[in-house]
């Protein structure tokens, strides 16, 4: 097991009280300095405590190769400073100058056709490079030196979305490193053709040199799916290194200063592991974009919950969120009124102690241009930006109300989401392209949610073994180790739910054989010997199984041979004679030791989830807030101090009509909802209440 690093806080600048950070990134290098005056005024206006500084800066910090300017960065982070505002500084290493590219263009990376990664945007370089390392470094000791004794910097920001557009380099410098990886994770190269299965297509390897990248393997051809898994758990590794490397020269001279560096975990998130990454930060920061449409609730709340999985319910940094529109999808949807208070208290609610934009002021010029920001281009006199000041004086409001001393208080259900089984399933030879992974626990959190239950999403190498009740949502990868967990867990009395197309797999991606799904057949009483995957492709083919509930699967169902004596079958499915289908059990409640493991052997999407999961959790003896209708139409969340007898109530309406609950207690804030005579809140679509008691 990684040793974790302790968990450390950027603190208040002198003579200041802890606050909920609040700002964005600042990219004053964009501008002519008289306008960072007024960019003081406007963040003193909306009560900005925190910038991020210097993240796409090194060629103006490094115009030349050896040469530092740091003038222009001294000037303005004095300032900051002496308005009250704290600087989170950036090692400035995100985007290699011209310069350094045009000198030493080994550092660009290549793509897996041998296409190199030209300069023109940002982040081309190669995470494995040496010479790229010695320049980043030297950028880092010198804003180090530079900076150590600075009173303003209070956190380190450390380069920027690691792998965002360098995830995968097929370059020389990774192949090498990719060989000394493999020498380390399985010491023998018949380890490696072990865990590879070369004995499969003549792939089999004599030495370590014959280990390469997984490049163009010509269209429509499979790549090795052992390869590929660990290819994926090296780009992780190599991203991880440069990040190390870049933080321990930082820490190695500003020892007392907290560092971080900005993941982007989202529900389709999936590139960098990043529960693996959570280790090697002092805290955890994320940036999060919303889903546009009617999962932009959920999906946020889901990825802010799995955020506070990752921080092991530490308090985590929300680095970067929108303030309404992004630039980078085909079509770029704006937030609703209300959205963007309502978005930044869904993740303050789910354990964040700090809410912070891309960007500070919206660029008039550069890809970016078209980005939202706290100060739009329409300037001051802007709804963005008023709601922008509400926000700073709700967070404020917060703060004084005590809600620093609480965390996100432990749900009684975890929902389990894994990378590695992500980057199993979407290999592209699997039993049907339309099922992975990560869609299936965000179905189960929303369909939890559909009924009354907020559930905690956590990765499977977190502590889920123990919450009263678990779910493995197509969890395919299932190691001995956490084929153990699961084991343990139920017989010591845990109530743990099972989908499809978890446990086919162990680490290596060898199936468990005797029948899916192998490591845990017993656990859930199942037995399946085959697949039926659904799909439209071709006319007349399965797209559809009717269970006895009226839930409708798609694209997946398993065909489940026989069960133990000790389940109980709740559904089967109809269907005609021929198909095969029909009377086979689609879900099954079984006793395993003192506990019960439910498994649901198809994918039924949120709605179908939601329609089951009364009887299911009735039979799994969870308890459930009474099946009222309306029970799903607000997002409950908590956060509770450590002694217990402070809540802090959040309350979002997660539908189109307003909604009325108690408020049982003190509005601390009200955005879009408003409190009646008699005591209750009546919350508008797109409105949250946070009531304390
Ligand atoms: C992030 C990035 C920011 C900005 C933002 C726009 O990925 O870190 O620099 O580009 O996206 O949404």
């Amino acid at each position: 097991m990684t040793q974790r690093r302790a968990f450390r806080w950027p603190q208040p600048l002198e003579g200041q009280t802890a606050r909920i950070w609040y700002g964005g990134d600042y990219n004053p290098d964009q501008w002519p300095e008289e306008v960072w005056d007024d960019d003081i005024r406007l963040m003193t206006k909306a009560g900005v405590n925190l910038v991020s500084v210097g993240i796409f800066s090194w060629a103006k910090i490094e115009p030349r190769e050896g040469v530092f300017d740091f003038d222009w960065l001294d000037r303005i982070i004095d300032k900051l400073g002496k308005a009250g505002i704290a600087v989170d500084l950036a090692s400035a290493t995100a985007s290699p100058p011209m310069w350094l590219t045009q000198a030493h263009p080994e550092v660009l990376w290549q793509d897996y056709r041998g296409d190199v990664c030209q300069p023109g945007a940002r982040q081309h370089w190669r995470p494995t490079s040496p010479v790229f390392r010695e320049y980043a470094l030297k950028l880092c000791r010198a804003m180090a030196e530079h900076y150590k004794d600075n009173p303003y910097v209070v956190a380190w920001h450390v380069s920027n979305e690691y792998g965002c557009h360098n995830r995968f380099d097929y370059s020389e410098d990774a192949e090498r490193a990719f060989q000394d990886w493999c020498k380390d994770r399985y010491g023998t190269i018949d380890a490696v053709n072990d865990a590879w299965g070369t004995a499969f297509w003549a792939q089999h390897m004599n030495d370590f040199t014959e280990i390469v990248p997984p490049r163009f393997i010509g269209d429509g051809n499979f790549m090795n799916p052992g390869k590929l898994l660990d290819w994926k758990r090296f780009s992780s590794d190599a991203l991880k290194a440069f990040y190390i490397a870049e933080r321990d020269l930082l820490e190695s001279i500003t020892p007392g200063r907290p560092l971080t560096t900005n993941f982007m975990i989202s529900a389709g998130g999936t590139g960098i592991d990043y529960d693996d990454w959570g280790n090697e930060v002092d805290f955890v920061s994320n940036d999060h974009y919303f889903t546009p449409g009617e999962s932009h609730l959920d999906e946020l709340a889901y990825s802010a919950s799995l955020t506070d999985g990752i921080a092991r319910k530490n308090p985590w940094f929300l680095m970067e969120n929108s303030t309404g529109a992004v630039n980078w999808r085909p079509i770029n949807y704006r937030k609703e009124p209300g959205q963007l208070v309502r978005d930044a208290l869904g993740h303050l609610a789910m354990g964040a102690n700090a809410i912070c934009y891309f960007q500070w002021r919206q660029s008039k010029a550069g890809a970016e241009k078209f980005h939202t920001a706290m100060v739009p281009h329409a300037g001051e006199d802007s709804q963005d930006f008023r709601d922008v000041c509400e926000l700073g004086e709700d967070l404020q409001r917060l703060a004084d109300a005590g809600v620093l001393d609480t965390k996100l208080a432990k749900s009684r259900v975890a929902v389990v989401f894994d990378y590695e089984s992500e980057w199993a399933t979407e290999h592209t030879a699997t039993p049907t392209q339309q099922v992975r992974h990560w869609t299936e626990p965000l179905a189960w959190f929303r369909a939890f949610a559909d009924n009354g239950i907020t559930a905690d999403v956590v990765p499977v190498r977190s502590d889920w073994d123990t919450y009263e009740a678990a779910v493995l949502p197509s969890v395919y990868l299932l190691s001995e180790e956490t084929t153990r967990r699961v084991r343990d867990y139920v017989a010591k009395g845990g109530k743990l739910f099972v989908t499809y197309y978890t446990g086919i797999s162990d680490e290596k991606d060898h199936i468990w054989l005797g029948g899916y799904p192998g490591s845990i057949r017993d656990v859930v009483g199942v037995r399946i010997e085959e697949f039926a995957p659904m799909g439209t492709d071709f006319e007349g083919a399965l797209d559809h199984l009717e269970l006895t509930n009226g839930a409708v699967a798609h694209d997946f169902a398993d065909v489940i041979t026989s069960v133990a004596d000790s389940a109980r079958v709740l559904e089967t499915y109809k269907s005609d004679p021929w198909v095969g289908m029909n009377g086979v059990p689609a879900i099954i409640v079984n006793e395993y030791g003192d506990g019960k493991a439910a498994y649901v052997g198809c994918r039924l999407g949120r709605e179908g989830l939601a329609k089951s999961l009364p009887e299911l959790l009735g039979a799994m003896g969870v308890e459930a807030p009474a099946g009222e209708t309306g029970v799903g139409d607000v997002l409950r969340v908590e956060r509770t101090n450590e002694a217990g007898d402070v809540t802090f109530h959040f309350l979002f309406n997660r539908t189109h009509h307003a909604v009325t609950v108690p408020a049982d207690g003190e509005v601390v804030v009200a955005s879009l909802a408003h409190t009646d005579d008699d005591g209750s809140v009546t919350i508008d679509p797109n409105g949250v209440a946070i009531v304390k008691r």
